[in-house]
């Protein structure tokens, strides 16, 4: 990256005094410390800058817009048990709370995209309420088919659910750079999704509002068959109907999922669908169906969305590890 810095072709056109003051930062790594501030100051920041010196496109080429971090099924069970028996649910929600308030520059929002529980119990809401709270950046949850809505909206109502209601935990989150609707895509006592014609109609209304503004979409459930035999059994309801309002909003950047345990993407009508992986329980993917399905324990995982300065939804997929390393890119 610094070295893109020093060859950037622009580079030569911007004041010495700028540069040098930038590429000192750089090398001391402080211009990236001043980058996570909230997300306005950021965005104020760059913009100040970019325009004192025409390296836009270069220098800010990796600037950070807005940050959304994803995780998705957690399956948390309850107190002193492990899901289905052998996964730790919890210690890896842990791992992967410490490791997100690691991340540097710091996110702007933690989005969790359903099946918080195993079962809906209290017990496993509150379990995985005492993790998620310990998070340092503002988190926002909606429900899949393992949660129960009145135990979410009971649990996580207001702050991290700001839905009207337990009917439908649905809602907007504003006030970003790029804008966030939390979509209830559940069937009470169903694995599979559904939208239906109120819920469409919330949704369009909702769009309707900022039709030009860069905005996600999160939902437990991908709407359409994934090529994964489990899941595409589930179905999806009303997802014609859903495709027919998403497809008349040109600025849906992504509709983030989750549910299948895989991190898999697709186009659909005019945007891209994305299912995050699981916690630690991946799908043990099996097309042809040969073999029971069934899941294997992996390294807790959770994506980071990056809304780049150059209007572009970028997605990294972090494993939560002890590796060795990082080592520099030289001969030693
Ligand atoms: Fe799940």
């Amino acid at each position: 990256m610094f070295e893109r810095f020093r060859s950037a072709p622009n580079a030569k056109a911007v004041t010495g005094a700028i540069y040098n003051g930038f590429w000192r930062l750089c090398k001391q790594n402080k211009l990236l410390i001043k980058w996570s501030g909230p997300a306005p100051m950021v965005s104020s920041f760059i913009d100040t800058l970019a325009n004192l010196s025409q390296a836009r496109g270069h220098i800010f080429i990796e600037g950070f817009r807005m940050l959304i971090v994803q995780i998705s099924d957690l399956h948390i069970s309850s107190p002193n048990t492990d899901t289905y028996g052998h996964a730790p649910m919890a210690d890896k929600l842990q791992q992967c709370v410490d490791h997100i308030n690691q991340f540097s520059p710091k996110p702007d929002v933690v989005l969790v995209s359903g099946d918080i529980c195993d079962s809906g119990a209290l017990d496993q809401t509150t379990r995985a309420a005492e993790i998620l709270n310990q998070l340092t950046i503002p988190y926002y949850v909606i429900a899949g088919n393992h949660d129960l809505r009145q135990t979410m909206f009971e649990t996580f109502g207001g702050e991290h659910c700001p839905a009207r209601d337990d009917q439908f935990l649905q809602y907007v989150i504003d006030g970003f750079d790029v804008r966030m609707i939390g979509l209830d895509s559940v069937i009470p006592g169903k694995s599979g999704g559904e939208m239906c014609d109120d819920r469409v109609q919330w949704l369009d209304e909702q769009l309707a509002l900022e039709p030009e503004k860069p905005t996600v979409l999160f939902l437990h459930h991908p709407p359409f068959k994934f090529s994964v035999p489990e899941t595409d059994e589930d179905g999806f309801l009303g997802s014609d109907a859903f495709g027919d309002v998403v497809e008349k909003y040109s600025n849906i950047k992504r509709v983030m999922c989750g549910h299948i345990h895989l991190l898999t993407h697709a186009s659909w009508r005019g945007t891209i669908v994305s299912t995050a992986p699981s916690m630690g329980m991946q799908l043990d993917l099996d097309l042809s169906m040969t073999k029971p399905s069934g899941f294997v324990l992996t390294d807790p995982a959770y994506l980071v969305h990056h809304w780049t300065t150059q209007k572009n939804l970028i997605t990294h997929t972090i494993t939560v590890r002890d590796y060795d390393g990082p080592f520099p890119f030289a001969a030693i």
